[in-house]
């Protein structure tokens, strides 16, 4: 890379104890995120996906290494970065539109202009009209939209997404997709983006890391080749078929190992 990347983690370790035992969650984590880059990580199930994914916001902390977010450290959660979760996180006592004016206004946002931009971000994940719905009264996949005009709203450099559409039914995961991808191509972002579904990663990714479990670490970084915008169905080309049977190996070898050991 030759310009400074977006995010870079270098030589981070991270462990867990519960009093008397530690267990050492993430070994020597190094990555390099690019400008308007798009990266999944995958792996199997409590390999630590989710543990690196809350330590890049700044939710939790760490005993070894740097993350740096365009060549400074950083110290907590920030602007800079946005957070969409699986489950939703929406305060049920608030609109659509009032939950976004609200993490805009945690966030220092100029008053005035607050309910401007939230209803500019609700737009963009097409809910202008549900903007004074109550979460209650919106489908899971409408739920997930306001999570992510919210995670927006504050304009952060870097969407960090986790398992964002497991909770959703195909059709709506194929459309969130779809949304997705746009708002990524226009709004020059860098995502992180974890999930379990290989097809998904390899469909919007750039590069995709596969982590390695017990301890959780990088395994392997595969480069997605294919032209973008990428139409939907090229899940099903041949070339495609081949990189995500690629990736589904390297996770399944990764599982096979620690189990026998
Ligand atoms: N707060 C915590 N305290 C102790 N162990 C934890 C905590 N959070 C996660 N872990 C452990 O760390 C490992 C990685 O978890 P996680 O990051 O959630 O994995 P993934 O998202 O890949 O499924 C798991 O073994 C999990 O049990
Ligand atoms: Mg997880």
């Amino acid at each position: 890379m030759q310009t400074q990347p977006k995010l870079k983690i270098s030589n981070l370790h991270k462990s867990f104890s519960n009093g008397r035992s530690t267990i050492k969650v993430l070994d020597d984590i190094n990555i390099e995120v690019g400008d308007n880059e798009f990266v999944s990580l995958v792996g199997a199930s409590g390999c630590g996906k989710s543990t690196l994914l809350s330590i890049i916001a700044g939710l939790q902390d760490f005993e070894e290494g740097e993350v740096l977010v365009d060549g400074a450290s950083i110290t907590g959660p920030g602007r800079d970065r946005g957070v969409v979760f699986q489950t939703y996180t929406l305060l049920p006592w608030l609109t659509a539109l009032q939950n976004v004016e609200f993490a805009l206004r945690e966030t220092g946002h100029d008053p005035k202009e607050i309910t401007d931009v939230a209803r500019r971000h609700l737009d963009l994940v097409k809910l202008s009209r549900f903007a004074n719905s109550f979460p209650s009264q919106l489908s899971g996949g409408m739920k997930q939209r306001v999570a992510i005009a919210r995670a927006l709203s504050y304009r952060p450099k870097i969407l960090l997404m986790d398992e964002p559409f497991g909770a959703l039914d195909a059709l709506t995961r194929g459309q969130m997709q779809e949304l997705l991808m746009q708002i990524w191509q226009e709004h020059r972002l860098t995502v992180i983006f974890v999930t379990h579904d290989v097809e998904e990663a390899v469909y919007l990714s750039d590069r995709v890391f596969v982590m390695g479990l017990n301890p959780g670490r990088i395994k392997e970084c595969i480069a997605v080749p294919f032209a973008r915008p990428r139409q939907t169905g090229i899940q099903h080309d041949r070339g495609v078929l081949e990189l995500q049977a690629r990736v589904l190996k390297s996770i399944r070898e990764e599982t096979s190992r620690a189990e026998f050991e």
